[in-house]
Order: C-alpha cells, then sequence, then structure tokens
C-alpha cells in the first residue's frame, strides 16, 4: 500500500464556492449541536470535488475553522483515507486496488500497466498532464476482481490485455465502456450457474 504524500506545490488560499457552502451547511445541519465535527470526511469530499479532485493543505485549515475543530485533526482524517488525493490527480484518474481479492487475482498485472500506459511511479502525472494512477485499498467490488476504478467508473474482470486497452482508449480521449470485461452482468455468477451445486456450468 501507498504512503500518502503531499504536494509540494500548494495553493495559498481555498474557499467554499457557493455550491460547496450550501451543500456544506446541509450537511452540518443533518448532526446534533456540538457534533458539527463529525461531517469533517463530508466537507473534505466536497473540497476535493470542488479543487479538480485533490485537496491542498489550505482547504484542510479552512475545514477546520469551518468545523471549530483543530487543523491537526482534519490532516489527520486526510492522510488517513486512501480517497482523499493530496497531491494533483489527472482528469482520468485511475485507483487500482490492490487488497487480497484482487492481489490474488492479479491485480499487480493491472499496475504494471498503469506503469506502462500513465507513468513508472503512482500519483505521478502522465507525459500528457490528463492521466494519473494509484494503489487503493478495497473498492467494494472483489467479486469481479481484479478491477480498476477510473474517475467514477468500474472496470472489472481485468487482466493486463484488457487494462492496456482500456489505458489506450482513456489516453485516446475515448470511453471505454464500465462495468465487468468478461461480459457478466453486474457480479452474476459466470456461466449462468445457478447454484453451487450446478457443476456442469463451474
Ligand atoms: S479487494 Fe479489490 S475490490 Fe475488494
Amino acid at each position: 500500500m501507498s504512503l500518502k504524500k503531499v504536494s509540494k506545490e500548494q495553493p495559498k488560499s481555498f474557499e467554499f464556492n457557493s455550491n460547496s457552502l450550501d451543500a456544506a451547511k446541509k450537511i452540518v445541519s443533518k448532526y446534533p449541536e456540538g457534533k458539527q465535527q463529525s461531517a469533517v470526511m463530508a466537507l473534505l469530499y466536497i473540497a476535493q470535488r470542488q479543487n479538480d479532485n485533490w485537496i491542498p493543505l489550505v482547504a484542510m485549515k479552512y475545514i477546520g475553522k469551518f468545523l471549530e475543530m483543530p487543523y491537526i485533526k482534519v490532516y489527520e482524517v486526510a492522510t488517513f483515507y486512501t480517497m482523499y488525493n493530496l497531491t494533483p490527480v489527472g482528469k482520468h484518474f485511475v485507483q487500482v486496488c490492490t487488497t487480497t481479492p484482487c492481489m490474488i487475482r492479479g491485480a499487480y498485472k493491472l499496475v504494471e500497466a498503469c506503469k506502462k500506459k500513465i507513468s513508472e511511479k503512482e500519483n505521478e502525472l502522465s507525459k500528457d498532464k490528463n492521466c494519473s494512477w494509484m494503489e487503493v485499498e478495497c473498492l467494494g467490488a472483489c467479486v469481479n476482481a481484479p478491477m480498476m476504478q477510473i474517475n467514477d467508473d468500474y472496470y472489472e474482470d481485468l487482466d493486463k490485455e484488457k487494462t492496456l486497452k482500456i489505458l489506450d482508449e482513456i489516453l485516446s480521449g475515448k470511453t471505454p465502456k464500465p462495468g465487468s470485461y468478461r461480459g457478466r452482468l453486474n457480479a452474476e455468477p459466470e456461466n449462468n450457474r445457478k447454484t453451487l451445486m450446478d457443476i456442469k456450468n463451474a
């Protein structure tokens, strides 16, 4: 698993735009008086969405003030979870799950494909600055392992060749179809198998 890296280049200021501010106030209002700090994860997510999918340190400070909590506590949350990006990411942001079920089904072949097509190191922008990749913990699609997430879409049942093809399409401005790449509908069993006793379709 990768260590969280904080960008060396940081903007000087951050504040919520009106959409983010509305969303943040709505979320905070759901918590009982005195428990508003519990909204920190949601507010970090809102800040990330607003700021091209990454969270600068000034945004953490802003959220700390917004929720009347110490900056270090916001920093601790932001640096703990992989879904918060602390460095700029590409317009096409590839997250490869390398947790055990994906790992034993070949996740590191997907990592090899990312290194080949995007950049040798994770969290580093591709030459055209449009794409970046990183390893992440379980994305909840283990039954279709190995898999990766590109922006909001899941690509599942992958191998190295399929991953290379998907990345080629992404890098040439196309939008590959998300979902299973072994033709499964959602997480259905392969070969139309209905029960564990259905040996002939196993
Ligand atoms: S282990 Fe990869 S999605 Fe769960």
